[in-house]
């Protein structure tokens, strides 16, 4: 499942000990594995061979240039939400023809740089951001090409934060819009509908609502082809979980000879937009604990990494789990039946990394890392508390590279103007 493991009691990735990235680099570390990284991508890619599909990978998920070129290099394409995420795809060399764009609220300016870049497609989501796409690209005399992104009205039986496809969710639009778009495709100048786009949540263990959603747009397509239009693209998203606790989720496998009869059915070419499938499991946070309290109830073990950090657990009570990075240095000590709640330093008592766990007591100065960090770690962390960023390490066999610095503190207040007022 990936390549973070033991030998002899301390925690390894890959060839290199956790420790020795720890003390050159100080934490909290996000430590990730290439091994792990490019393996699942290949995992994924495998399983759909025969309709070869264009895997594009999902930017927001961990957007560090270092992982989204080792991707592209492996022939992945890039699904990105923002005017940033598409600079970051340009600048991890991708060719844009390679890229998809979602995003309920593209505005006027991000939409003109991906036309004018020209992107594969918009995943659109209104007709409003539809009119928006066709009178940029009209304005560039330019073509652009968008997929329908339809909201099936499925529910995946996922975190409520991450369900995207319910009809209470903001995401896409409902068929009858969609009927309303494909009727008056010709207002819109400029702009190729091209195909369909549905992702329905994310962190989806089963492959249940994956297949409901498909059915759904099925027959969606077959009233489309009927009205004319050639749609060539049927984009499925993302949203395949991962094992984080005792999640049993499809494997890559299962869940491609599941979908693909439909997708055969349907006979478009596929896209599909993974981000925690690939990198969830290919990162680690590293923490020092700096001190151990205990009151009559619990034990927290207050650590150097915060909600700023890794913020999953405080905004979707998500599981990671928490192993000593040197097992030896805590088996010896004294142990007690009282559970260890893992807290960072932050003001706020949502700031946990892991609630009541069964941890070995650990010493000041011990390092721990927290697992499956890889996806929605780095990338939704913040500088709450004036924190500093952490500094991201990627490792390739026995090799390590520094591919983000630890922010300074003059970063923390670089754009900010003192102004006597
Ligand atoms: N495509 C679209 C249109 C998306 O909105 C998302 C994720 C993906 C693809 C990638 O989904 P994945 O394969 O990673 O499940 N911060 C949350 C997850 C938010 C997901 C947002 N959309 C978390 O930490 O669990």
């Amino acid at each position: 499942m990936h390549d973070f493991s033991f030998k002899n009691n301390v925690l390894y990735c890959e060839s290199v000990p956790i420790k020795e990235l720890a003390l050159k680099f100080g934490t909290p570390l996000y430590v990730y594995s290439h091994k792990t990284l490019i393996g699942h991508y290949k995992k994924l890619k495998k399983a759909f061979s025969e309709l070869n599909p264009l895997i594009c990978f999902s930017v927001k998920s961990n957007s560090n240039l270092t992982i989204l070129k080792t991707l592209v290099d492996e022939g992945a394409g890039l699904d990105v939400v923002s005017g940033g995420e598409l600079f970051r795809a340009k600048k991890a060399g991708i060719d844009p023809k390679r890229i998809v764009y979602a995003s309920v609220g593209k505005t006027a300016s991000e939409i003109e740089e991906a036309v004018r870049m020209g992107i594969l497609f918009f995943n659109v989501e209104s007709l409003q951001e539809l009119g928006a796409i066709s009178e940029a690209a009209t304005r560039l005399k330019k073509r652009a090409r968008v997929c329908v992104r339809l909201n099936p009205n499925i529910d995946p039986h996922t975190h409520r934060y991450i369900t995207t496809g319910t009809i209470e969710s903001k995401f896409g639009v409902d068929f009858d819009t969609a009927r309303i778009i494909f009727l008056n495709r010709e207002n819109f100048k400029n702009v190729d509908i091209c195909g369909l786009h549905v992702h329905i949540g994310s962190q989806i263990t089963q492959v249940a609502p994956f297949l409901a959603a498909l059915k759904r747009v099925a027959s969606f397509v077959l009233e489309i082809k009927k009205m004319g239009p050639c749609l060539e693209w049927l984009n499925i998203g993302g949203g395949l979980g991962i094992i984080y606790n005792k999640e049993e989720p499809q494997t890559a496998d299962e869940f491609a000879s599941k979908v693909m009869p439909i997708l055969k059915k349907i006979g478009l070419r596929v896209i599909l937009e993974p981000g925690r499938f690939i990198v969830g499991n290919a990162g680690i946070l590293v923490t020092r604990v700096i001190y151990v309290k205990e009151n009559t109830v619990k034990r927290f073990v207050i650590v150097d990494a915060g909600m700023n950090d890794l913020i999953r657990p405080s905004l979707y009570d998500a599981y990671h789990e928490v192993l000593p990075v040197v097992k030896s240095s805590v088996v010896n000590r004294q142990s007690s039946a009282k559970k260890s709640d893992v807290v960072g330093p932050i003001c706020e008592s949502g700031d946990f990394l892991a609630k009541g766990r069964d941890l070995p007591v650990p010493d000041s100065g011990d390092f721990l890392a927290v697992m499956s960090a890889g996806a929605y770690g780095f990338s939704m962390s913040s500088n709450y508390n004036s924190r500093r960023r952490a500094a991201e390490v990627m490792v390739k066999g026995s090799k390590f590279h520094l591919i983000r610095e630890r922010e300074s503190f003059e970063d923390l207040v670089r754009l900010e103007k003192v102004v006597n007022l």
